[in-house]
């Protein structure tokens, strides 16, 4: 279900490519889920393909997925030998399940509020046994970090670890982002 306005794949991977042309690293949620040895990864609300590209870069095999048929039309153009798909995480049931589910960039705060529950579970249904979602959103906006606890514990997920960052700064009740790692 759509709710915020049409994203702009272009613009929003340009913002990234300028970062990238500065030095920056943009490139901190691949390390962390390469970290947990992979082979198989659902880049869930991929976007523009930052993720997926960089992990498929590292002989992981990747999936991307999103909703927003803009940002899969970047990144199709940007990596047409990689599998992407346009679907809504809520409703998405694959058939098969991976090693890991990342949610990178804030995706449940793009999802409408009522469906968060069920984009959670359903990116969980997608983990396989030993298996691991990771996500990272901004808190204080509307999605609290227990809500997404409750979703994972009722899809059968364990919180298995927590940060304030992709280079797993430590997490206190000050931070204002989460990267959560939940296993099956
Ligand atoms: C800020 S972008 C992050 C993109 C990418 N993960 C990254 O880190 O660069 C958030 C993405 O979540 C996607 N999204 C939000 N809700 C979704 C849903 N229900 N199903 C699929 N994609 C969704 C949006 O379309 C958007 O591309």
């Amino acid at each position: 279900m759509r709710v915020v306005p049409r994203l702009d794949g272009r613009a929003y991977q340009s913002r990234f490519d300028e970062l990238a042309a500065t030095g920056m690293d943009v490139h901190g949620e691949a390390s962390l889920v390469r970290s947990f040895g992979p082979q198989t990864v659902l880049d869930a609300g991929c976007g523009t393909g930052r993720v997926a590209i960089e992990l498929a870069r590292h002989g992981i095999g990747t999936l991307g997925v999103d909703v927003d048929d803009s940002m899969i039309s970047e990144a199709r153009r940007l990596a047409p030998e990689l599998a992407w798909a346009t679907a809504d995480l809520a409703t998405l049931s694959l058939g098969r399940q991976f090693d890991v589910v990342v949610l990178a960039g804030n995706v449940p705060l793009f999802c409408a509020v009522a469906m968060r529950a069920a984009l959670a579970a359903s990116c969980a249904a997608h983990v396989r046994a030993g298996g691991r979602l990771i996500a990272g959103f901004e808190l204080n906006r509307g999605y609290e970090i227990a809500e997404f606890d409750t979703a994972c514990r009722e899809a059968g997920l364990g919180l298995e670890d927590r940060w304030c960052s992709w280079d797993r700064a430590p997490f206190t009740d000050e931070s204002a982002y989460s990267v959560s790692v939940h296993a099956r």
